[in-house]
This record gives C-alpha cells, structure tokens and sequence, in this order.
C-alpha cells in the first residue's frame, strides 16, 4: 500500500487505536457521556477512512489523481474537526466544530461518490 491508499489507511489506524484507548477509559471511569464522539471517531476514522484505503488500494488509477490528494485532505480535515466538536457540542459548548466537521464529512464523501463513479470500470 502506498500513496494515498497509505495515508488513507495508515490514519485509520490511528484513529482506532486512539478510539479503543477512549473506550477502555470510558468503561475503566463508568463515564459514557462522551460515548457519540467515541463512535464517530471509530466509525468515521476508522471505518470510513479505512474503507477509503482499501478502495484507493484496489483502484490505483483513482489514487494517482489530484482528486484523491483533496479526498484525503477534506475527509481529515472533516474527522479532526467533527470528534471534539462533537464533545463541545455534548458538553453544551457550541455546535460550530461539529457543524463545519460534519460538512466536510458530507463534502469527503460526495467527492468518494465522484470518484467511484469516474473510475468505473469500462465495460469489456
Ligand atoms: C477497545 C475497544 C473499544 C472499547 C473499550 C469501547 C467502549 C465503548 C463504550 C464503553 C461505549 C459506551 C456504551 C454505552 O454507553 O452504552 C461505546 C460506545 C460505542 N462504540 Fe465503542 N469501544 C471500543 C471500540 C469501538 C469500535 C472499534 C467501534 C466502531 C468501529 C466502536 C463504536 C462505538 C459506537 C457506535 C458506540 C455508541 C455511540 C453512542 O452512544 O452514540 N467502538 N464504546
């Protein structure tokens, strides 16, 4: 795995070891309040960007375009930013971080959409 693929999956990764960290110190504390931002850490993090490894994997052509280079920019951009506004959002602190991450989100997957749509395989 290299490239963007890389970058893709190697985050991934860190963000689920982070999210497991929070998990068991959730459960060590017996304090869940923070339980969606643990979710959506694991599940946009590393779910997501992961599969979005996987798939710059399989699809190289689709991984050598700027395109791609944008894709990862905006979907991290998107997770760093939507965790701790989820957590400020939780705690009653304002929604605007997780606002602007969850855009960013919205916006990482339509250019995935694009993207699997652009590389579709030709018909044989
Ligand atoms: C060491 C690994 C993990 C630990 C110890 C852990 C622990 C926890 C705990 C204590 C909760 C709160 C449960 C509750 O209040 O009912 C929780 C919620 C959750 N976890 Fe994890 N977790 C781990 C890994 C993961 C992973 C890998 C994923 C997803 C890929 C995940 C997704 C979720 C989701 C979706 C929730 C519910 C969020 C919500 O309440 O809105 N967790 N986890």
């Amino acid at each position: 795995m290299r490239g963007v693929a890389f970058w893709f999956f190697a985050t991934a990764a860190i963000y689920v070891a982070i999210g497991m960290v929070w998990g068991i110190v959730m459960s060590a504390t017996m304090d869940h309040s923070l339980s969606p931002a643990h979710g959506h850490l694991n599940l946009i993090g590393w779910v997501t960007m992961g599969l979005f490894g996987i798939y710059y994997h399989n699809v190289p052509e689709a991984a050598e375009t700027q395109l791609a280079k944008v894709h990862f920019a905006i979907a991290t951009l998107g997770v760093v930013l939507i965790v701790p506004g989820i957590v400020m959002a939780l705690r009653q602190d304002g929604e605007a971080l997780a606002k602007a991450g969850s855009v960013l989100t919205l916006i990482s997957i339509l250019i995935f959409v694009f993207t699997v749509f652009r590389n579709r395989a030709k018909p044989a």
